[in-house]
């Protein structure tokens, strides 16, 4: 039915180049919105990818076309075999990326200026020690905050990302775009999405209206400035006249960017997910081990995607716990 090239091209036409393959499910972190109270239910170590099979799956993807991999988690950085992983996939002809809590990032960076990682996000929900703690469970704000400034300074292409939350840290959003004052970097923030366990409700939603109200009422409207859309755009950008750095908008649910989503995403386990929000999964990982090919179900996949947010195509959808509940939680999808 399809020439080999088109494997990675859905049913609606968009082309995937883009695959987020999560290394892990465990974190050193709890983040309230990302790992539900009673914990998640890991996979059997047996169950994960190890190094070899992440690279053979990742390789079929960069043979038909994914030019970009951004390796999440849980926290990533917590696998043993990081840097053996981040070697073998630096062989294939892709740009690599990381999102991190940065918690340990200032040990590996030699890795990643070694192995041509330039692209790092980092996870930094608030600029305050005792909220830090209410929203990680750890106590570790000086940490992670000195680790983001040495990464500024040596040099890596570093995105902040902030997840808002209603009555939380929303009254933060001004500071968070005074950082891009002088430092070269973009602050995202992004909407807090519904996952299995994490108490979303749309109350805790702050707008992109919310947040761009406050900007230009501390920086004045002549002052901010409206940054054009890059292409497979998820945050929507934004700079203050003179910053150095910028900041953008990720409104996944109030406002979708499905149309030009080239994303896939790859479970520790070995899973294609389509979507982030989809609950069908397509397993890789065994066929691998059955020494089957893994194309034609990978074909499979992607042409099953849906067009908007798996079928959640409109809010009343996104707000019924019954949809979303049966997704993994976000700890062992990958952000
Ligand atoms: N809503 C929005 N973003 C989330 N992340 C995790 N859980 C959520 C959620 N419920 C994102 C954060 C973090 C990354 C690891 O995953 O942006 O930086
Ligand atoms: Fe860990 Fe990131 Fe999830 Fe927080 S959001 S628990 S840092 S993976």
């Amino acid at each position: 039915m399809f020439k080999r090239k088109d494997i990675l091209v859905d049913s609606l036409g968009r082309k995937h180049n883009y695959l987020r393959i999560s290394l892990t499910e465990r974190c050193s972190f709890r983040c309230t919105y990302c790992m539900p109270e009673r914990g998640v239910q890991l996979s059997p170590k047996s169950n994960l990818m190890n190094a070899g099979e992440l690279y053979q799956i990742a390789k079929v993807f960069v043979d038909n076309g994914v030019d970009k991999i951004r390796l999440t988690g849980g926290e990533p950085l917590v696998r043993k075999d990081f840097t053996e992983i981040l070697k073998k996939l630096s062989t294939l002809k892709v740009k690599l990326s990381i999102t991190t809590n940065a918690f340990t990032a200032d040990r590996f960076i030699d890795d990643f200026k070694t192995y041509g990682l330039n692209d790092i996000n980092a996870s930094l929900d608030t600029l305050q020690n005792d909220k830090f703690w209410r929203i990680t469970r750890r106590n570790q704000f000086q940490k992670v905050y000195a680790n983001i400034l040495l990464l500024i300074k040596e040099g890596f292409n570093l995105k902040l990302n902030v997840v808002l939350i209603k009555g939380f840290n929303d009254n933060e959003i001004v500071d968070f775009i005074i950082m891009t004052k002088d430092l070269p970097i973009t602050v995202r923030f992004i909407e807090f999405m519904p996952f299995d366990g994490n108490e979303w409700s749309k109350e805790k939603l702050v707008s992109q209206k919310e947040i761009l109200e406050k900007a230009i009422r501390y920086f004045g409207k002549k002052r901010l400035f409206t940054l054009e859309n890059e292409d497979n755009f998820t945050a929507r950008n934004y700079k203050i006249e003179g910053f150095k750095g910028e900041f953008g908008i990720i409104s996944t649910v109030t406002n979708p960017f499905c149309d030009g989503c080239n994303r896939l995403r790859l479970t520790a386990n070995g899973k294609i997910k389509n979507c982030l929000f989809s609950n069908k999964e397509t397993d890789l990982l065994s066929v691998l081990r059955k020494n089957e090919s893994l194309e034609a179900h990978i074909l499979e996949a992607v042409y099953k995607k849906k067009a908007i947010r798996a079928g959640m195509d409109n809010f009343k959808k996104l707000n019924n716990p019954k949809l979303h509940n049966n997704n993994r939680s976000m700890i062992t999808i990958g952000g």
